[in-house]
């Protein structure tokens, strides 16, 4: 086996010599000086690599940039423009992922954000199209609202796990859209699977982190090699993956059968569907892509926000002067009053912008292609750098500032626009994102006022804007105080939690 890992190396490297001067012989975008074998690997730093490709598109080009790895040139845009015309107007070409080996084998080759553009991608899409089609977002919204009440009255029971309650709230919210049935977001040990289902899949989709990744034939090592960690992770990951994939998905047939399903994600495609076994296994695997989705990225984000009301208390008092002027003192905002709410909505936009929680979009692309005189082979590894796109000064001026005011100007490009994706990968769940996003932000603003803590010497503590390095860009944990605004909001909280608890846990059937 060794022998033969040796061999793949060399072979590489002698293939990525053989590529690299068929490359010199065309037309390459232009990119940052690179060794033999190593190209600009030592160059890369381990954290806010979107910085780093950012400073050198500056000199080397907005539109393609080359960075050389070993055994892989990757392409690097930071372009809108040219990420709209590859990702949407090409689309048929440019819609497919490169290969996560490590992941694969980890129990996830099905997950949709992997997939190549293929057969199964295609039918998967279309599932998580009608499921999530904007009358199924809406009929989940009485839920969603339901659940940001029960959020409110935990967090004030318990404020210093605020991380904590937007994963629960998150998870519960995916799993109950996924699968709907009664009892779903009660079983603790489905919830607590799932959770970790997600936990696994930031650690092994985790591009330059896994070397087999980049040797896949690595992966034929035998669990028993030494220094073999990676299959070992891999064995652990196979069983919690599968039962989160199955146990949950199994539960809504046997409710199906037994007249007694929800209008779920799940229990809808089965009836309306009524598929074959390659169809019911992508429902399956959309399902659980729902959850894979939805949960780290609204905490994440609902973290960012936490942090900006923090730092930034006059943005804090100006939208909870809109939500009092508006909606008054006698109910909690919902999802529904987002177009009364301009500037709740601009300060959910300028989190989004300012914090992007994923920083750049990988792509590959299937066949050899030209793109402003410049030659793209099939299978080259491009990276979308959004970060880029949404921190460029020309078009957000003094980008690194939090200031919601921008998106309320005329003209301003729209970060959603480029936040959740472009073309035929485009964030499906982008509507369901949205709107817990905003539910929950302003029923935090309306009743609470967002606080830094004080230190021993009664100062206070304002966090330092950075972040954790990993799949989904979290800020460094930081402490926040949740002080009720008057006894009137701890009422509203009450009073929305018992009016949650007394509704059937129930989602109605939707229909477009
Ligand atoms: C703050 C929340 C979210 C953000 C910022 C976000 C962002 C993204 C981005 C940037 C992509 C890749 C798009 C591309 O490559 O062009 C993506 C893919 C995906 N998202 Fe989201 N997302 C969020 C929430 C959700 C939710 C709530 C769901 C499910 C209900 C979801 C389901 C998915 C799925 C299944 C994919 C893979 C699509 C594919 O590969 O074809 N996401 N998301």
């Amino acid at each position: 086996m060794l022998l033969q890992v040796l061999a793949a190396i060399a072979a590489l490297f002698v293939l990525s010599g053989l590529l690299n001067s068929r490359r010199r012989n065309m037309h390459v975008p232009p990119g940052p000086k690179a060794l033999p074998l190593l190209g600009n690997v030592l160059d890369i730093p381990k954290k806010d690599v979107h910085v780093t490709f950012r400073d050198w598109a500056n000199i080397y080009g907005k539109d393609l940039m080359k960075v050389e790895m070993p055994g892989e040139t990757l392409y690097v845009i930071s372009n809108k423009k040219v990420m709209v015309d590859l990702f949407e107007a090409r689309s048929a070409i440019y819609s497919s992922k490169p290969t996560m080996t490590m992941a694969d084998s980890s129990g996830f080759k099905n997950s949709i954000p992997l997939l190549p553009y293929n057969a199964r991608l295609k039918t998967s899409r279309r599932l998580l199209k009608q499921g999530l089609s904007p009358a199924a977002v809406r009929s989940y919204f009485p839920y969603i609202n339901n659940r940001t009440a029960l959020f409110l009255e935990a967090l004030l029971k318990d404020p210093d796990d605020f991380v904590r309650h937007f994963t629960r709230t998150a998870a519960h919210t995916a799993l109950k859209i996924a699968y709907g049935y009664e009892g779903v977001t009660e079983d603790h040990h489905l919830l607590h699977t799932a959770i970790e289902t997600m936990e696994i899949f930031a650690t092994v989709v985790n591009p330059g982190r896994w070397l087999v990744d980049t040797l896949p034939i690595l992966d034929r090592i035998p669990v028993s090699f030494p220094f073999a960690n990676f299959k070992r992770v891999q064995e652990e990951s196979r069983p919690v993956v599968f039962e989160t994939v199955s146990k949950p998905f199994e539960e809504v047939k046997k409710h199906l059968a037994e007249g007694t399903a929800d209008g779920s994600f799940s229990s809808y495609l089965l009836q309306s569907e009524k598929p074959d076994p390659e169809t019911e296994d992508c429902i399956r695997w959309a399902a659980t892509s729902i959850f894979l989705g939805q949960s780290d990225t609204t905490t994440a984000t609902l973290s960012w926000f936490t942090h900006a009301m923090v730092k930034f208390p006059e943005v804090q008092k100006k939208a909870q002067e809109e939500i009092g002027r508006v909606i008054g003192n006698d109910r909690l905002p919902e999802i529904q009053d987002r177009d009364s709410l301009p500037y709740v909505n601009a300060i959910m936009k300028e989190i989004f912008r300012w914090q992007p929680i994923i920083s750049m979009l990988p792509r590959s692309v299937v066949q050899d292609d030209k793109y402003n005189g410049y030659f793209v082979p099939a299978g080259t590894y491009l990276l979308a750098n959004i970060w880029a796109v949404l921190h460029d000064p020309e078009v957000y001026p003094e980008p690194e500032k939090f200031m919601p005011e921008r998106h309320l100007k005329e003209g301003v490009p729209n970060p959603l626009d480029v936040t959740f994706g472009f073309g035929r990968r485009v964030c499906p769940g982008m509507q369901v994102a949205q709107s817990q996003t905003f539910g929950t932000m302003a029923a935090m603003l309306a009743t609470l006022n967002l606080k830094p803590q004080k230190d021993e010497h009664g100062r206070d503590i304002i966090p330092e804007t950075r972040t954790v390095d990993g799949l989904i860009r979290f800020p460094v944990p930081f402490k926040c105080a949740f002080v009720p605004r008057s006894e009137a909001a701890l009422k509203l909280i009450e009073r929305g939690a018992e009016h949650a608890r007394s509704v059937p846990d129930r989602l109605e059937r939707w229909s477009d």
